[in-house]
């Protein structure tokens, strides 16, 4: 795993909006298009923000037309819920930059069926994303201070996925349902980016760099792995 250690928050944004711009723009020179699975939370929130911002150098290097969003995992709520990744990524970017409409792939959470909304989305991915199966040019994930990443939750059944791209586990602690992509995709992703920051996960990402492996993001391990910190969250290291 590639480790990124950044200052502070605005810093680890400014990195990871480095990062975006260079891939992106990469892609779309190769291959015409650019397919990234965003992460929800709230530590993407900066960079989003700041990837959108016209008085920042970023928002317009971005080949925002040529991109196609989806999102690692969504909550099983609607899109105007305040608990909504897809809302989040809507109102700190996708709603100020020249996206694509058609190109924003977001989970159809308000379906009361999660398993139902995951095949559908399973479908999209594969007419979408190129690549049998399908590999992302890029994908955003978050840790949760547990070890959690998009919503593989310890102990949770997505866990043992061979087959299927997306998952509606029932995730006990939450009492609710997540739509979540599984290990097989994100794994076959080209590259993935976790960003992390803040003194709370300072312990989770000391476990996940120097102990055994117990926890659903030490299996996230595809061709490429940024983990990218903040001081607060290297702070154990
Ligand atoms: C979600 C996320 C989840 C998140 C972590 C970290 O829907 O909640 O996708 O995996 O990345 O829980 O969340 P924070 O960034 O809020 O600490």
């Amino acid at each position: 795993m590639n480790l990124v250690i950044l200052e502070t928050p605005q810093d680890l944004a400014r990195a990871a909006a480095e990062l975006f711009v260079a891939k992106s723009n990469e892609a779309v020179a190769e291959r015409g298009i650019f397919t990234i699975a965003l992460s929800g939370g709230s530590t993407p929130k900066l960079l989003y923000q700041l990837l959108a911002d016209p008085n920042k150098p970023f928002c317009e290097q971005v080949p925002w037309p040529s991109i196609h969003f989806f999102w690692a995992d969504e909550r099983h709520v609607p899109p105007d819920h305040s608990e909504s990744n897809y809302r989040m990524a809507h109102e700190a970017m996708l709603s100020k930059v020249p996206v694509t409409r058609d190109n924003v792939h977001r989970v159809m959470s308000e379906n009361p069926d999660a398993a139902e909304a995951a095949e559908d989305y399973e479908q999209t991915v594969l007419r979408i994303v190129p690549g049998k199966p399908s590999r992302f040019d890029l994908i955003l994930l978050g840790v949760g201070a547990d070890g959690h990443t998009a919503s593989i939750f310890p102990g949770s059944e997505v866990l043992h996925e061979t087959k299927r791209l997306i998952a509606a586990p029932w995730v006990e602690k939450l009492k609710s349902y997540r739509i979540t992509m599984t290990l097989p995709l994100i794994n076959n992703a080209a590259s993935v980016v976790f960003l992390v920051s803040g003194a709370e996960k300072a312990e989770i990402v000391r476990e996940m760099a120097q102990g055994p492996k117990r926890y659903p993001a030490q299996e996230i391990r595809p061709a490429e792995v940024r983990l990218m910190l903040d001081r607060e969250a290297a702070s154990k290291l």
